[in-house]
């Protein structure tokens, strides 16, 4: 079973944002990755829950949303209805983690939750048993564009053994950094799937680069 591959549009130009999604469907990507920022948890600011909505018309993919932003507990409702994925971030609730996850699954949809590169990964351990996905950043969360961290093999090598060790089966979602040149090592540490948001947006052979490294 090869990597998932999950489109950002982060880096796109959202005036085309139809094109966009309708390009990464034809390109074979698995899901488009919404990436929400509200200027507080992330100092930028992208899009809220209309944008994603206007969006669904557009493709058949799964929407898989990357929430970067403060108190998800009082903003995630709506961004239920037309995500197929919900990731917060453990930064953003280290208090209500439990009770997220139950309303993400009331709405009949997955749970993901999100760490920092500098967030200890023990600190989701009483979590896991209840998720359908970590996405572990691969870079700092706020922009796209910038270079992998090199913490994030060591930390795909303990998240992958507190699965086995648990008898779990979360997926394992890499965000930020991953391009065609370390995918393959990403997977060999425990990835599941790979969000490709610049190397996918640079590419001059969308198709080439999603099979390529849908094969790995
Ligand atoms: C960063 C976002 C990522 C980013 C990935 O905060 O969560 O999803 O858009 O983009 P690249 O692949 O350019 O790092
Ligand atoms: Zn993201």
């Amino acid at each position: 079973m090869g990597l998932y591959t999950t489109i950002s549009v982060l880096s796109s130009d959202f005036s085309e944002i139809k094109a966009t999604v309708q390009e990464a469907e034809a390109a074979g990507a698995t899901m488009i990755h919404w990436d929400v920022m509200d200027g507080l948890f992330v100092p930028d600011l992208t899009f809220g829950a209309k944008f994603i909505a206007d969006c669904r018309k557009h493709t058949v993919l799964p929407f898989d949303t990357h929430l970067m932003i403060s108190s998800p507990n009082t903003k995630l409702d709506p961004f239920l209805e037309n995500s197929d994925t919900v990731t917060f971030h453990y930064e953003a609730v280290p208090d209500n983690v439990a009770d997220l996850i139950s309303r993400i699954h009331s709405a009949g949809k997955k749970a993901g939750i999100s760490v920092k590169p500098s967030t200890e990964l023990h600190l989701l351990q009483p979590y896991l048993p209840l998720l359908d996905t970590v996405l572990l950043m691969g870079v700092e969360p706020g922009r796209g564009g910038q270079l992998i961290d090199r913490g994030i093999y060591g930390r795909l090598e303990i998240l992958s053994q507190m699965r086995c060790s648990g008898g779990l089966s979360f997926q394992i979602t890499v965000d930020g950094g991953v391009d065609s040149d370390n995918a393959a090592a990403l997977k060999g540490k425990g990835a599941d799937g790979v969000v490709l948001g610049t190397a996918y947006l640079k590419s001059p052979d969308k198709k080439k680069l999603i099979d390529t490294v849908s094969r790995i």
